[in-house]
């Protein structure tokens, strides 16, 4: 009998890492979908190891603790999911943003590549300055905010042998996303303004989650985007959140960037979506956005406050 691949999880307590945990474990994450499978194969419950760290157990700005950690747990896939996230704050704390998002990727690759792991990190379609649109993977990068630039040094800082997995708009049923807001506000009966001259493409975690599985198993190296099949505005997604929830046209209003007060700390890209071509031709596409957003919304928790 063979035995489990072993994966270390970084970032397991976030959006993204509750899902991929127990994708990885055979479960069905809220929110998730049991028939989609990017790869065609079903995840067995006893094919993986998973060893799912959490910033408690796992400072991965620590080097010691990083080598420490991979010597003794000695993983086959190393996903470094653990991000400094908050784009807005990042603009004032530049420091921790690239300490995390840079150095902290450049230290997973060096000691996954030394106990023979493949590494598999995440990174973000903030890459792209948002001038262009369907964007591959060979498109320039030229970040308009700290958080992107952070994330494209860490990009930079990986081995040619890793594997980059740049996503977007990620929303699942156990984060803190914008969609948990859209949604309480829906449900109590608000109304909510959005802007709708932010194009991207939303990225439910369960699906990534499993697109992450098929990663795992093929190991591809290189750069690939993964996000739902399909591009919208942030105004567009808040309707459909509230359409789905019983609400009438009037409870999104679509509103400028520019209107927004006050104005984000960061600048944001006008048109970030990503083309998933490829992933889709060696693998398959994620289903199509509002087919797994009204699954997330209609799973997702009530009594969230903005
Ligand atoms: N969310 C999006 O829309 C989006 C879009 C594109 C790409 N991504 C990328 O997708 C990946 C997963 O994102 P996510 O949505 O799951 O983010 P998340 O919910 O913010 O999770 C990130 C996790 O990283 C942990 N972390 C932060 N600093 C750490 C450190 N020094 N050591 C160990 N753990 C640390 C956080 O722990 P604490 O809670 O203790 O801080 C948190 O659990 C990230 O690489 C992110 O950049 C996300």
């Amino acid at each position: 009998m063979t035995r489990p691949t072993r994966v270390l999880v970084t970032g397991a307590g976030g959006q993204v890492g509750v899902d991929l945990v127990d994708v990885l474990a055979g479960a069905v994450p809220p929110g998730g979908n049991s028939h989609f499978q990017p790869d065609g194969q079903v995840i067995d419950a006893d094919e993986f190891e998973v060893l799912g760290v959490t910033r408690g157990d796992l400072d991965v700005t620590n080097e010691d603790q990083v080598r420490s950690a991979l010597a003794a747990t000695r993983p086959d896939v190393v996903v470094h999911l653990a991000a400094y996230t908050a784009v807005d704050r990042a603009e004032r704390d530049r420091e921790a943003c690239y300490a995390v998002n840079a150095a902290a990727t450049g230290t997973l690759s060096t000691n996954a590549h030394d106990v023979g792991a493949h590494l598999i990190t995440i990174s973000t379609d903030y890459v792209f300055d948002g001038t262009k649109g369907d964007y591959v993977e060979g498109d320039i990068t030229n970040p308009l905010n700290v958080y992107g630039d952070s994330k494209r040094a860490g990009e930079l800082l990986c081995r040619a042998e890793d594997t980059v997995v740049r996503t977007s708009w990620v929303v699942g049923v156990r984060g803190t996303s914008v969609v948990h807001v859209i949604a309480d506000r829906a449900r109590r009966g608000q109304a909510v303004r959005f802007v709708n001259d932010q194009r991207g493409t939303v990225t439910v975690a369960a699906d990534l989650a499993r697109a992450l599985v098929a990663l795992v198993r093929a190991r591809p190296g290189g750069c690939w985007h993964v996000a739902n099949e399909g591009a919208t505005t942030w105004f567009d997604l808040a309707a459909f959140v509230g359409r789905t929830l019983g609400r009438g046209d009037d409870f999104a209003t679509p509103i400028a960037t520019s209107e927004l007060s006050p104005a984000p700390l960061a600048r944001r890209p006008a048109a970030s979506d990503l083309n998933t071509t490829k992933f889709a031709r060696d693998f398959s596409s994620l289903p199509p956005w509002r087919e797994s957003l009204e699954r997330v919304v209609r799973d997702a928790p009530r009594g969230v406050r903005s």
